[in-house]
């Protein structure tokens, strides 16, 4: 049994603050190219504006952050951009693991693993057990991750798992085969460097998220950003299908 419900299945309590919120980091190699710098040099800029995030997400309150890293579809990149992004990557986990696990953060690594080599492979592995009892934020990366490869491979698993529901299943089925089961949708989605699209993110887990889009790159996206996405998302009417009529009749009188 997930321990979150399905926003199309019920009708979710909305927090104040974004219990989870998702983010596309976009816009690391024209923050470089503004500076006169190497695409590269925004990638490893954009680690920083991560930790940043980490930070005010803790202070905020907020209790689960996604953050799409790597998309199914970035291997189409010059190969001199794909290492250098595995190898920050890799750097990454071994250099800040401790630190997390020092601030109680649990970390998860989401995406298809197959195509990484055994040392990141395992690396990913030892950071996910060694914080996996913490209780604080949980940080989840998405890597080599895409909206369809998720739905697919929950099917596939699914049907692996109970051939019988090959004729038949509902989302109650699948749902517990789906990356973040365990987590509420995301209240949020943010996506910085200006583009309006999802790129393949968690398309089946953003059903009902608020979405939000900045132009600021994202090496440049500091806590003030985030605070202005929050006040953005708590103006906003979360209906889930219903009238805003039915919403107004719902809450006690002033
Ligand atoms: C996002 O920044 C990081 C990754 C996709 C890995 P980009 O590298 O896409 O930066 P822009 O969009 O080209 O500026
Ligand atoms: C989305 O950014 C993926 C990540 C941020 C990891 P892209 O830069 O790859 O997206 P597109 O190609 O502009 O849609
Ligand atoms: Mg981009």
């Amino acid at each position: 049994m997930p321990l979150f419900q399905s926003s199309t299945l019920i009708t979710p309590d909305v927090p104040a603050v974004p219990r989870h919120i998702a983010i596309i980091m976009d816009g690391n190699g024209r923050w470089a190219k503004n500076y006169f710098m190497p695409r590269v040099m925004g990638h490893q800029r954009g680690v920083e504006a991560l930790r940043e995030t980490v930070r005010t997400c803790r202070d905020l309150g907020v209790a689960y952050l996604t953050v799409f890293a790597f998309s199914s579809e970035n291997w189409r990149r010059p190969a001199e951009e794909v290492t250098f992004l595995m190898s920050l990557f890799l750097k990454m986990l071994e250099r800040e693991v401790g630190n997390m696990h020092q601030n109680n953060i649990r970390l998860k690594i989401m995406g298809d693993r197959s195509r990484f080599d055994d040392k990141f492979i395992l690396a990913m592995q030892q950071a996910e057990q060694l914080t996996a009892s913490n209780t604080g934020l949980v940080l989840t990366i998405a890597a080599n991750y895409g909206g369809r490869w998720d739905i697919m491979t929950a099917i596939q698993a699914m049907l692996k798992d109970q051939p019988a529901l090959a004729t038949s299943f509902t989302e109650a089925d699948l749902s517990p085969y789906l990356s973040l089961n365990d987590e509420p949708e995301p209240d949020l989605l943010i996506r910085t460097g200006g583009e309006q699209r999802i790129s393949n993110f968690m398309l089946w887990q953003l059903a009902y998220t608020e979405l939000y889009f900045t132009d600021t790159l994202w090496p440049a996206f500091g806590r003030r950003d985030l605070e202005a996405a929050i006040a953005s998302y708590q103006k906003r009417e979360r209906r889930f299908g219903r009238t805003s009529e039915q919403l107004q009749e719902g809450k006690p009188h002033a």
